[in-house]
């Protein structure tokens, strides 16, 4: 078998924008997801500005995140936007019913997530409360938000923000097939056709809506929104998590594995791939003109939570694997920039597949993050198709080619070329013909370390940290790169 990749980069063909939105974070009221990693308080002695800590605001400024979805998922469909409005200690405790049990103080509401979203440079993205929530609730929810005039706008202006939000993006509804109400496809189309009636942006602006999507494979759902409720909506969501192990539920842990592991994982994990195809043909046949798009607005790995944590709040740790696994599926999503407009890794902070793990006031980045950082060129980029043929890297049951890739022309005008070497044992030499591509230099970083579970640790958070990559070279049209093992390389051509 050859031991080296070949790939053909076409730039004569780009496939359209890297849509921005497909950076976009999910920020649930889950675990330490809200309180602890994000807002600790304005008295906290951990530095703040107005009860969000500094640090991890600072961290996600840095990867430029464009959009944040909130206040869930599951916690979406139960929650009541006039509990977290007004005078935070007149705010009604409730229990966390999804997540832990624990009591949620609602000290976080809209204005403060707002707040939120202002000091990282993002844009919104609220998910409505289909599930236990009314229309006329949803609809005022987002005349609060959005209205320039009317009793609503001055309960905002009396609250503290004059100026309307914009709203750019609405979710109506969470997974409307379990927790957001455990509907029937046919019945939760219909809900949605009624709930997005009433889901209006003030004259001059526009607001997106999304529709709750499918689970995994589950096309029927796909078949059944796009023929009832695609012409109310924009967007429709598609919710899929890497879970080693056997699927639902998680029963695998995020740092103690073998090869096998490794292998099951990110052979998973490429499994969105047919996914997105799948689903967006379902989409072709109602929508052949590609108006709505797929929000893959739930995914990542899903593994057991680190011993001793409260099982309710999701908290895992990363490891390189992770960082396999995001390079991985930001590769995928090149292929299907046509129809995925948006994607939103879960969760940002302490949850899941997460970029930051906090700790009290210490605050660590996860190899996760490192690769999201990595591929900021990719936002609003033009995608190159990239055609790679690599050996097989096989385990056990999975095979899979070794090498996954793609490319961007950026706005800086710079192509990019991503890497990723899921073979933990053999580095792979990777031959690229650039075509008519005029460059002549290359620059680059590597993310990789000696064991597939190397981690960053509160209490050696550098350990995995991208370093500068010498391993790429171009004579003539031919870009030359040898792909470490278990690597993720980016680089920047000249
Ligand atoms: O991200 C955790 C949960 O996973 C979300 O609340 C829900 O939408 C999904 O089932």
């Amino acid at each position: 078998a050859p031991q080296s990749a070949e790939a053909t980069l076409h730039a004569e063909a780009p496939a359209g924008v890297y849509d921005r939105h497909i950076f976009t974070q999910f920020a649930e009221h889950l675990g330490t997801g809200i309180y602890g990693g994000l807002w600790v308080g304005k008295d906290s002695p951990i530095p703040n500005t107005r009860g969000f800590r500094n640090d991890v605001v600072a961290a996600l400024k840095a990867l430029k995140v464009p959009t944040v979805r909130w206040p869930g998922g599951c916690f979406a469909d139960e929650y009541h936007w006039r509990e977290g409005i007004g005078e935070q200690a007149k705010r009604p405790v409730k229990v966390n019913t999804h997540w832990g049990g624990v009591t949620e103080p609602n000290t976080v509401g809209t204005h403060e997530f707002m707040d939120l979203v202002e000091q990282l440079g993002a844009e919104p993205y609220i998910a409505g409360n289909v599930g236990n929530g009314t229309v006329r609730e949803m609809a005022e929810w987002v005349e609060y938000m959005t209205a320039p005039a009317g009793s609503l706008a001055e309960e905002r202006a009396a609250n503290g923000h004059k100026a309307p939000w914009a709203v750019p993006y609405f979710g109506v509804g969470n997974e409307l097939w379990g927790c957001g109400g455990n509907m029937r496809p046919e019945f939760a189309a219909d809900e949605t056709r009624r709930y997005a009636t009433f889901v209006k942006a003030p004259s001059g602006t526009r607001i997106i809506k999304i529709a709750s999507g499918a689970n995994v494979d589950d096309y029927g759902w796909t078949e059944a929104m796009m023929k009832i409720a695609a012409n109310q909506v924009d967007g429709l969501s598609l919710h899929y998590y890497t879970m080693p192990g056997g699927g639902w539920p998680p029963r695998t842990s995020a740092t103690q594995f073998n090869e096998d592991g490794w292998a099951e994982t990110l052979s998973e994990a490429r499994r969105m791939d047919e996914l997105i195809t799948k689903h967006s043909a379902i989409m072709d046949k109602y929508d052949p003109k590609k108006r709505v798009f797929l929000a893959v607005d739930e995914w990542g790995t899903w593994f057991t939570p680190e011993p001793s944590t409260n099982p309710g709040f999701l908290y895992q740790q990363n490891t390189l694997r992770d960082a396999l696994v995001a390079a991985v599926h930001l590769n995928l999503f090149a292929k299907h920039v046509d129809r995925v407009k948006m994607t939103a890794i879960a969760q940002m902070v302490n949850v899941l597949q997460t970029m930051i793990l906090t700790d009290g006031a210490k605050m660590v980045l996860t190899p996760t993050y490192h690769v999201f950082s990595l591929y900021k060129p990719w936002q609003d980029a033009t995608v190159l198709p990239i055609e790679v043929k690599a050996p097989d890297y096989k385990r056990g049951a999975w095979t899979m080619p070794a090498i996954s890739a793609s490319a961007v022309k950026g706005k800086d005008g710079h192509i990019h070329v991503a890497l990723a070497n899921l073979d933990p044992n053999r580095a792979m030499p990777v031959s690229i013909a650039l075509g008519g591509v005029k460059a002549g230099k290359v620059a680059g970083q590597i993310l990789t370390a000696p064991a597939m579970n190397t981690m960053n640790t509160f209490a050696a958070p550098q350990t995995l940290v991208p370093v500068p990559f010498k391993g790429a070279s171009i004579k003539g049209a031919t870009l030359s790169v040898t792909m470490p093992a278990k690597s993720v390389v980016v680089l920047d051509l000249d």
